[in-house]
């Protein structure tokens, strides 16, 4: 089976690595393509470099821009390839703008289309990402859900029950297999930080940083936070310039983007995490640490009900009060059912056990002009 792995923005990486591991273990040919959508040293190479993984077969170059032109040049790009290429399978993980462009490619140029992360639902229309996961979901073939909440939306949505598997996390993957290196890593001491004397920051979504009123907000009630808990502020590029010209209350540091191992030694020491990203809140509940998420909503219920996560918004009293509470009272870690490590397995397994009812594309489909 000949796979087209497609990775593109900073949370996809450390979700495809485990997954191009297993198929390779499971002898399918993987072909990884990188779309560009990421392409900061700080927010791409380092994850290839601490992943292990092999430089991408093919880089895409597409870099930044609005949304259409983001999701265009992805499929002007990608479409070709796949001509190319004939792969069986082109696989996709997770929500971002190049997980959705190269689905809908694969979707009419013949190959099945694999989602990895299939099935998490915000209901948040406003957020990009919740337009991406539904219809990437529509055009795959095989739906390969996180948890048994991804399952249900599934079957709500009317998708039959032979598409859809529930394989776990592989993100969950990726933190077991290099936590105890992450452990090595000297950021704490570099960075003057004791193991649960401070909190982690992130915030990048687009709904908290790019409206000054919104994020000031925000830094405010998190500046009343770090009056008793010191805070460490790896930012995003898409908050880090507007932060620091709205000014950041003392007790939060700025600093750059973190790799992924830093990353992950920051959340392991860490007394509490603020984010508003997904996979923070699925790594913080492996970990056993306190997040407490700056938003109304979450596609991940799964890291409230089972893990360690609570969604607190961004009024300045609840994330105070939350953290007050949280600090004094602490977290019962739990971890959900099939997030052991072994979900890129069951990825490869159903993927590799599926190839004899493949389609190729032919020509008549995959050279096609649109009209
Ligand atoms: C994207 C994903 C989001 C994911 C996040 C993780 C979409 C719609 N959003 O959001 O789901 O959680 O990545 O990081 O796909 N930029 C750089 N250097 C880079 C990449 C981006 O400076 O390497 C700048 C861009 O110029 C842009 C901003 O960051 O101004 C946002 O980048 P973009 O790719 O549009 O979305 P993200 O906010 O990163």
């Amino acid at each position: 089976m000949r796979a087209l792995v497609v990775a593109g923005a900073r949370p996809n990486f450390m979700k495809v690595a485990p997954v191009i591991d297993a198929l390779e273990a499971y002898g399918a040919e993987v072909i990884l393509v990188h779309t560009g959508q990421h392409y900061d040293e700080r927010m791409s190479d380092v994850f290839f470099d601490e992943l292990g993984m092999r430089a991408p077969d093919h880089h895409l170059g597409v870099g930044s821009g609005s949304h259409a032109e983001q999701t265009a040049r992805v499929m002007i790009a990608f479409e070709p390839l796949v001509i190319e290429a004939q792969p069986d399978m082109v696989v996709v993980v997770g929500d971002v703008n190049s997980s959705m462009a190269c689905a809908i490619v694969a979707a009419k140029a013949g190959p099945r289309v694999a989602h990895v992360e299939a099935g998490l639902r915000s209901r948040d229309w406003a957020m990009p990402e919740e337009v991406n996961r539904v219809v990437t979901d529509r055009v795959s073939d095989y739906l390969l859900a996180p948890s048994p909440d991804a399952v249900d939306n599934l079957h709500a949505e009317g998708y039959r029950s032979d598409q859809i598997h529930l394989v776990g996390n592989v993100m969950v993957d990726s933190l077991l297999r290099n936590i105890e290196r992450a452990r090595r890593r000297p950021i704490l001491s570099e960075l003057g930080l004791t193991v649960k004397a401070y909190g982690v920051l992130t915030l990048h979504r687009p709904s908290n940083v790019d409206n000054d009123v919104t994020l000031a907000r925000i830094l405010g009630a998190l500046g009343k936070v770090a009056e008793h808990l010191p805070l460490i502020y790896p930012a995003h590029p898409r908050s880090a310039a507007r932060a620091e010209r709205i000014g950041v209350p003392p007790g939060i540091r700025l600093v750059p983007p973190a790799g992924y191992l830093d990353f992950l030694a920051l959340q392991a020491g860490a007394a509490l995490v603020f984010t508003d990203s997904g996979g923070i809140q699925e790594e913080t509940t492996v970990l056993g640490v306190p997040c407490l998420t700056v938003r109304e909503n979450t596609e991940r219920p799964i890291t409230v009900a089972e893990g360690t996560n609570q969604l607190v918004g961004t009024d300045p009293e609840r994330i105070v009060g939350a953290a007050v509470r949280i600090l004094a009272e602490g977290v019962e870690p739990r971890r959900p059912e099939l997030w052991d490590g072994h979900a890129a397995e069951r990825i490869a397994v159903v993927l590799t056990h599926q190839t004899d009812q493949l389609l190729r594309p032919t020509a008549a489909n995959a050279a096609v002009a649109c009209r």
